[in-house]
């Protein structure tokens, strides 16, 4: 079977989502790196999080949601102007070098976006860095409510295209995003940005942060899903000391 159709993810495979480092680092000075990783860690997992909650919220909720859980986790303060111009770097994203060029390659196949982005994030930024020219369709999981890697989402490639999973080549630098289209039944490009070999360089030359930190920055925190605990203590101990919420009868 050939393939009619070429699908790419958009953050972090046509889209370099580092490239909001420098807006991070300028409105938080010192904080730009930790900043930049928490974000993106826990934008993934508040998708995935709603998803199984079956609470969706698009996903410019989602990347506000993410942004205000590390600024608060990080103990930062900050202004909505500051909050909006670092939220502001998802409409102007940096394009790969080679993204364009690998595009206009791939005609005569048609070529779509499918994305957790929501509409009016994928069409701003598809406008703004000329990809609208190039693409016959910027595919958002909106439409399902429901985030990749649900085969829900993989579905509306078939649903917008007219095309069977068969004839669709995937392209994506997410791992998870690889295993879902995999799982779902269409041909997986996955783009290696970081190699085992690179990444083993990187430990040798100790830029591994404390891990712990980050464990603690990622999981330790309440996280900004809408939903608070009804009580709040420091250790089990303190558990017999919490009264039940007052009930009017
Ligand atoms: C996308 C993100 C989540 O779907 O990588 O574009």
């Amino acid at each position: 079977m050939s393939i009619k159709a070429v699908v790419f993810d958009a953050y972090g495979t046509l889209y370099d989502i580092q490239s909001v480092a420098d807006v991070t680092e300028d409105a938080f000075p010192g904080y730009g790196e930790i900043i930049t990783q928490v974000w993106r860690i826990k934008q993934l997992e508040y998708t995935w999080l709603r998803s199984l909650m079956q609470r969706y919220r698009d996903f410019d909720a989602v990347t506000r949601d993410s942004l205000a859980y590390t600024l608060r986790m990080l103990g930062l303060a900050y202004d909505s102007e500051a909050f909006d111009r670092v939220i502001e770097k998802y409409l102007h994203l940096d394009l790969y070098p080679d993204a364009t060029s690998a595009l206009a390659a791939l005609r005569p196949r048609k070529l779509a976006i499918l994305s957790n982005g929501s509409p009016d994030m994928l069409d701003g930024l598809v406008h703004n860095t000329g990809l609208d020219r190039l693409l016959d369709a910027t595919i958002s999981v909106d439409a399902k409510k429901i985030f990749k890697p649900s085969p829900q989402a993989y579905q509306l490639i078939g649903e917008v295209l007219g095309t069977t999973p068969d004839e669709v080549l995937f392209v994506s630098s997410n791992p998870w995003d690889v295993a879902g289209a995999k799982s779902f039944g269409l041909n997986v490009a996955w783009i290696e940005r970081v190699t085992p070999e690179a990444m083993a360089l990187a430990c040798v030359e100790n830029e591994l942060v404390a891990p712990l930190t980050m464990f603690r920055a990622i999981r330790t925190q309440m996280d900004e899903l809408g939903f608070a605990p009804d009580h709040r203590v420091r250790s089990l101990s303190e558990l017999p000391t919490i009264r039940p919420p007052v009930r009017l009868e």
